[in-house]
């Protein structure tokens, strides 16, 4: 089968396509013809070397497509369904065929296309379970940087369905969209002090929650625009290459909560993530989530669907197609 294999780390030009064998299934693993494969922006970051994982490595966490095989104590009426899952271990998406964790796999919901349901299952489970980990209320005013991306898409659209007034923070040319994703307000966060417009936004108060993927210079701002004594910041990712920097000081004088909400969400029982995956794929089959699908490209193209991603040219998500 071909595969998408990185022998080392760096540009997206270490993406190169393989002739590889292909995976057996072992217990509790099915193993799927994949038909389409998420480009998430922690596939970048590995790629790039800021968070290096064993080599070989071929990419993808989130994939669709046919069962082919199941092992052991897997039930053998799964084959010849179309799915959507995990893979094992986190990696092996981009491939004709991959191995998925047979416990964290959904069955695609009448009404949803495959492409639809692999783009709302994971991400949409993290926006939920992110707003719940940081325990969004109806009455909060909540910022999510990134409000464009893949995840931030979700995160604009749950936080607007549970009730609360959306400030989306994304690139200039993308608050259009951030926007018709059903936000209050969007911010572009690419001028000097634009924490300043969010507080504006709030009477001056600030916002009650901050839901951060950038880091760096966004997440200064961001904590900045937080409300004294109730606001929380939650971080899931740094898409800027720095972390978010805190000063203990800071955040006891003004009272603000900080949460390391990704890792909250890793570590809730699976039944709990599995529950926020399939609540998104219903949410999704009703028509009150709706992923955007910025590009496909054929899996030989990995490449260059990495590096419409790093330069910031997406809104929504990217897919590879790999024709299975
Ligand atoms: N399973 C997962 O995918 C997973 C797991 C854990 C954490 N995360 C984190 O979740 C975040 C969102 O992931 P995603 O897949 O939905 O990606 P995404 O939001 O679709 O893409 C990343 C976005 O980050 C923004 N950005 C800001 N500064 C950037 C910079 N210096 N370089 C590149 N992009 C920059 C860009 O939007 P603007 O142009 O609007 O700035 C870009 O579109 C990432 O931080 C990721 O690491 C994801």
């Amino acid at each position: 089968m071909r595969a998408i294999r990185a022998n080392r780390f760096g540009e997206p030009e270490v993406l190169g396509i393989e002739e590889v064998a292909e995976p057996e299934p072992a217990a509790g693993q099915i193993l799927i013809g994949v038909a389409y494969a998420a480009v998430a922006y922690g596939d970048v970051i590995v790629r790039s070397g800021r968070y290096p994982l064993p080599l070989p490595w071929t990419p993808g966490v989130e994939v669709a497509g046919r069962v082919v095989a199941v092992g052991a104590g897997v039930d053998d009426a799964l084959l010849g369904q179309t799915v959507v899952g995990c893979t094992v271990d986190q990696r092996g998406g981009y491939a004709e065929r991959a191995l998925v964790r047979a416990d964290y796999t959904f069955a695609v919901p009448p009404g949803l296309t495959p492409e639809v349901a692999l783009t709302v299952f994971e991400a949409g489970a993290m926006a939920r379970g992110l707003l719940s980990a940081m325990r969004l209320g109806p009455d909060d005013t909540v910022l999510i940087t990134a409000a464009a991306g893949r995840i931030g898409s979700l995160l604009v659209q749950t936080a607007t369905s549970a009730g609360a007034t959306v400030i989306g923070a994304a690139s200039l040319d993308k608050l259009d969209a951030v926007r018709e994703f059903g936000a209050d307000h969007a911010v572009d966060y690419g001028v000097e002090d634009w924490g300043r417009r969010v507080r504006d936004l709030t009477e001056g108060r600030g916002v009650d929650l901050a839901l951060d993927a950038v880091g760096g210079d966004v997440a200064a701002e961001a904590i900045a625009a937080t409300a004294d004594g109730v606001g929380r910041y939650g971080f899931y990712g740094f898409a800027s290459g720095e972390w978010p920097a805190l000063d203990a000081s800071t955040i006891g004088r003004r009272g603000l909560t900080v949460s390391g909400a990704l890792g909250t969400l890793i570590r809730k029982p699976d039944p709990e993530q599995r529950a926020d995956a399939q609540a998104a794929l219903d949410a999704a089959a009703r028509g009150e989530l709706t992923p955007r699908i910025h590009a496909r490209y054929p899996l030989d193209q990995a490449a260059a669907a990495h590096r419409e991603l790093e330069d910031r040219r997406s809104i929504g998500a990217i897919v590879l197609v790999t024709g299975a």
